[in-house]
């Protein structure tokens, strides 16, 4: 059998990030469905915040964040957060990214929504892509081994210790026990739960389903971001930093909107609040073909040269826009999951020797409502942590011994799918389930509607055991993995919906027209959600309030 001291699922920024802060001389392995470079940490555009001027200070960081997550985040993790925000950009910058440059030669920061102070670092607008590839080639240079497009179906669990995962070789269709002292997750979000998001089609929260299903909790599952502008057809995302760096947003008639709802901070509330509003443009009938219009024109075309390159390239490729003469038309589109596996700021999970950062983590720095730029700036602030504690753990463990009988239970599971000889395909199911949540577990939600989307679900999973595959091979099938994903999505569509119905008031995020106020008296407090036969058992928890008490 195969085995490390410590495993990381997943090569984006926060698995990357905790292998390289592994300890040396630790046999620490990454595995990964896609090349490392391919992970979607590379999609990410705008920007990472820290406070890095001496006229900034991360307790102003902090309590922005604070403030933007509704005060349901976490104040110990968001102040580690922003406390260590700054070393850690740094620190990157050393290890090879190449961020833009202000005139005195500093790393250049450009405002983004909910921020008190300009303090996003960037790379133009390829920041994700600047820090993935320097990440990666401190991967290569310390040597870390990559299981390069395998497919990680279970956690093996025994005697209530990690003690590895079951995956598959996806070239070659064979499953394999790997075990290992520690394993991380860094396994991203399930944006494709929706019809149409900003993430690629690899995120499909393979990791939180699985963590579920051993017994971990899921956390807030029910805030969703919506990113406010994604562009027209395809919901890829125009970034942020477009409205950073001065962009409009426009309704059919010309009209500036935001002026009217929010005329102090415009298009740069936080994006929960632009998200609203632009869609509530749209439903009113000032839309233009389901969209608004972001406005860079008066930028010109220097500026969008410089500091937006990819999305001009983005817009002429996709809708035949040159942002330097016409407004791009975009609307709000699921962009990221706020929830995930419930952890500590130490990344350590309930389950001992399993750990989890990034996107599939809630530790909970973001709360209802993330605030742009704190994604990648979690990405490697708690990837480190998670590598320095799981590098800790490991010295008190001396061997790995584990039964047989995860793997055989995996290895049936996978026979059962390809033995069937008909049923339905995935493909409409898949459908189905992204209609449910485009549908009913948008922007705007309410009680009926979610309970309609609960319905179809669980309609869906009940037609998910009779599903047949028409590749029955074992080299690269596809179909196999995409069976597997949708399982997860299942599961993880169904903590969004029972968590959203449940949490009957409005914060962040998550806005319930029968329930349009926030109220901290009854709803301060963490969803967590406990996987079970019958579906998601709901508890709760509270949520640790340091030096910001909840205000409007
Ligand atoms: O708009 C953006 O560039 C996205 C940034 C983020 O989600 O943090």
């Amino acid at each position: 059998m195969r085995t490390h001291d410590i495993l990381i699922v997943g090569a984006g920024l926060a698995g990357m990030r905790a292998a390289v802060a592994a300890a040396p001389g630790l046999d620490v392995a990454i595995i990964s469905k896609v090349h490392p470079l391919r992970s979607h940490s590379v999609a990410a555009q705008g920007g990472i915040n820290a406070a890095m001027s001496p006229n900034d200070s991360w307790e102003a960081h902090a309590f922005d964040t604070a403030k933007g997550s509704g005060y349901l985040g976490d104040q110990d993790a968001i102040e580690v957060m922003c406390q260590e925000g700054p070393a850690d950009i740094l620190e990157m910058e050393r290890l090879g990214a190449i961020f833009s440059r202000n005139e005195e030669g500093q790393i250049a920061q450009r405002p983004f929504g909910g921020a008190g102070y300009p303090r996003t670092c960037y790379a133009a607008d390829r920041t994700g892509h600047a820090l993935l590839n320097a990440m990666y080639e401190q991967l290569l240079k310390k040597g870390v081994f990559v299981y390069e497009e395998w497919y990680v179906l279970s956690l093996i669990v025994e005697d209530t210790i990690c003690k590895g995962v079951i995956a598959m070789d996806v070239l070659r269709g064979e499953l394999h026990a790997i075990g290992a002292k520690a394993v991380i997750f860094a396994t991203g979000g399930y944006g494709r739960v929706y019809s149409s998001s900003t993430n690629a089609v690899i995120n499909t929260g393979d990791g939180m389903s699985m963590a579920y299903r051993a017994g971990v909790p899921l956390m807030d599952m029910e805030f969703v971001q919506f990113h406010p502008t994604t562009l027209r057809d395809t919901g890829i995302l125009i970034t942020e930093g477009a409205r950073g760096e001065g962009g409009y947003l426009l309704n059919t008639l010309g009209d500036r909107f935001m002026s009217r709802y929010d005329p102090q901070r415009m298009e740069l509330a936080t994006r929960d609040f632009v998200s609203r509003c632009a869609q509530q443009e749209i439903e009113e009938g000032r839309g233009v073909n389901g969209c608004v219009l972001l406005d860079l024109r008066h930028l010109g075309k220097k500026k969008i040269m410089e500091r937006l390159p990819q999305i001009r390239e983005l817009a002429i490729s996709f809708v035949s826009v040159d942002p330097i003469e016409s407004p791009i038309p975009v609307r709000p589109g699921a962009h990221y999951s706020m929830g995930g596996i419930r952890t500590n700021a130490w990344c350590e999970t309930a389950l001992t020797g399993f750990y989890a950062a990034g996107e599939c983590a809630c530790v909970s720095v973001h709360g209802a409502n993330r605030l742009g730029g704190n994604s990648l700036l979690e990405t490697i602030v708690f990837g480190r942590r998670a590598g320095i504690r799981a590098s800790e753990h490991v010295r008190t463990v001396t061997s790995v011994e584990m039964s047989s009988a995860p793997l055989q239970a995996e290895r049936k599971k996978v026979e059962r799918l390809l033995k069937r000889k008909d049923g339905e395909r995935i493909g409409s199911l898949r459908e189905d389930l992204g209609a449910a949540m485009t549908d009913h577990l948008g922007i705007f939600r309410d009680r009926e509607r979610m309970r309609k989307a609960l319905q179809q679900i669980r309609d869906v999973r009940q037609r998910y055991g009779t599903i047949y595959l028409e590749d029955r091979g074992t080299v690269f099938n596809t179909e196999l993995t995409h069976a597997l994903e949708l399982s997860s999505l299942i599961d993880l569509a169904e903590t969004i919906v029972v968590g959203a119905i449940a949490r009957e008031e409005s914060r962040g995020s998550h806005y319930r027209t029968d329930f349009p106020n926030r109220n901290d008296a009854a709803w301060l407090k963490h969803t967590l959600a406990y996987c079970t036969e019958s579906g998601p058992r709901l508890e709760y928890a509270p949520v640790t309030i340091t030096r910001f008490p909840p205000a409007g």
